[in-house]
């Protein structure tokens, strides 16, 4: 096997975009204004916050209204069809927005453009837009930007390489209590159904100490609670240190909370069970994709883990936190999959009984093995079977809340209520969304709630003075 490419980008790559964002601040004929359209992951959540950290360096502004905005960025998602439908969908309607607003500037980044083809299909199919680059050159966009508004030329930027890593971007945050720090890049997993691995590169660390320092950072900028990011943050491995180690780390730092996401089965390691009971800052939840129940689609799908096995992870992990609250990803309608094998997915969510599940239909992505794979299974059957399973997480869902009744958590108020602006909520340890009457005041900060009642998937709670 060939080695994989990636690039670290070094100092003097980096001060040339530092270059650029100069350059762009001097041209800028007013003060540009900015809005960024994150679809998919918290990946992607975070990505945007380093693109809006870049773009506000080059002396522009973000604006919370599409319509208001001189640049829009789509920054996109491909994992599921639906994904990148929503993205062409997005970018037609900007197509309209354009032929009012002929300054407009329209950018598409992201795990979308990153497929190979969807650039050069975009540089041809869609004149109206200006702008499009991949995952791994992202950091260049000071460099397009100023090609773009110096140069008046349409910018395409693709690169083919394995990945990057580009220490010390700008980060504007989108929470000034709740950050995400990135502490690995990529997948080299491959299982069948996924393209991540396809859009996002080789796995790769960044450095331990880097890590360090952004969550001191953090620490003393006064934030709560921190994630920690990766496609499987438990194959970290910086400078030869595991993911265990670096947990151990970042807790002696002193921030209340620390989260990751998310874990692959085949690498949960004692000692990173062990980190749920020794380390106090650790949040105690899990979020560990299933994907499915039957071992001959486990099999077919790559996942290198048996549902027996992934069992016996859960009653480790358990024996070790008994309160942990688990959450999960699960795909039904695989190619092949058969009735009796869903039955088996069923049955594990019965068992193991998750606080949450994503779910989804199987969606062929191009590319992948699983895309290759014949599929007799009606959208029909595949929906009756999303549906049983969506009922039967939901119950358990509820099972789990009510359990919280009467119970005092200590919850990290995120904001207003959705449904209610009398309210605020925020998250417990274990990640439940909990609703109470409190002072807006307390937004950012801890708050001893006692759970009085539990809706479908949310805590009604009230606050203890
Ligand atoms: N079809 C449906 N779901 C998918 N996922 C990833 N690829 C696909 C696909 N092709 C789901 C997996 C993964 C989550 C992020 O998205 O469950 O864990
Ligand atoms: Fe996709 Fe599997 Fe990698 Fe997760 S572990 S990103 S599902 S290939």
């Amino acid at each position: 096997m060939t080695r994989p490419e990636i690039r670290q980008i070094t100092e003097d790559e980096k001060q040339i975009q530092e270059r650029y964002i100069a350059s762009v601040k001097e041209i800028l004929p007013h003060s540009l204004k900015y809005n960024i359209v994150t679809l998919g992951c918290q990946m992607n959540v975070h990505d945007s916050e380093v693109m809006a950290g870049m773009l506000d360096e080059m002396g522009m502004t973000m604006c919370e209204n599409r319509e208001d905005a001189d640049l829009i960025i789509y920054n996109t998602c491909c994992v599921r069809e639906n994904a990148e439908n929503k993205a062409l969908g997005n970018v037609i309607w900007l197509k309209e927005l354009k032929a009012v607003k002929p300054d407009l500037i329209i950018g598409v980044g992201g795990c979308m453009t990153q497929q190979p083809g969807v650039i050069e299909r975009i540089k041809v199919m869609y004149p109206f837009i200006d702008l499009a680059f991949g995952t791994h050159n992202m950091y260049k966009l000071p460099e397009m930007i100023y090609r773009l508004i110096a140069k008046r030329q349409r910018v395409f930027e693709y690169d083919t390489s394995d990945g990057t890593i580009c220490e010390g971007l700008p980060v504007r945050r989108n929470s000034s209590f709740s950050a995400y720090i990135n502490i690995m890049y990529g997948c080299n997993n491959f299982c069948t159904y996924c393209i991540v691995p396809y859009v996002r590169g080789r796995e790769r660390s960044r450095e331990q100490q880097a890590i360090l320092d952004e969550a001191k950072a953090l620490r003393d900028q006064g934030v709560k609670e921190i994630m920690l990011l990766g496609q499987n943050v438990n194959s970290y491995q910086g400078g030869g240190t595991r993911f265990a180690e670096l947990l151990y780390q970042i807790n002696r730092l002193g921030i209340p909370r620390i989260r990751f996401m998310t874990s692959h089965p085949k690498d949960i390691s004692p000692e990173l069970i062990a980190c749920f009971s020794e380390l106090e800052h650790l949040c105690k939840h899990l979020h560990l994709p299933v994907q499915a129940g039957n071992n001959d689609i486990l099999r077919a799908m790559n996942r290198r883990y048996t549902r027996e096995a992934y069992i016996e992870k859960v009653k480790d992990i358990r024996r070790v936190c008994p309160d942990i609250g688990l959450t999960s990803d699960i795909i039904v309608g695989f190619p092949g999959e058969t009735p009796e094998q869903f039955e088996d997915t069923m049955s594990l969510v019965e068992q193991v009984r998750f606080d949450a599940a994503f779910t989804f239909v199987y969606s062929p992505r191009e590319g992948t093995i699983a895309a290759k794979l014949p599929d007799h299974t009606t959208a029909e059957e595949k929906s009756q079977r999303i549906q049983r399973l969506i009922a039967l997480q939901q119950s358990i869902t509820s099972d789990v809340c009510e359990s919280m009744i009467g119970t005092v958590q200590e919850v990290l108020v995120e904001g207003v209520s959705a449904r209610d602006d009398h309210m605020i909520c925020g998250k417990t340890g274990r990640s439940h969304m909990v609703n109470f009457e409190g002072d807006r005041d307390l937004i950012g900060r801890f708050a001893r709630v006692r759970i009085v009642s539990a809706g479908k998937s949310t805590l009604r709670g009230q606050l203890i003075d």
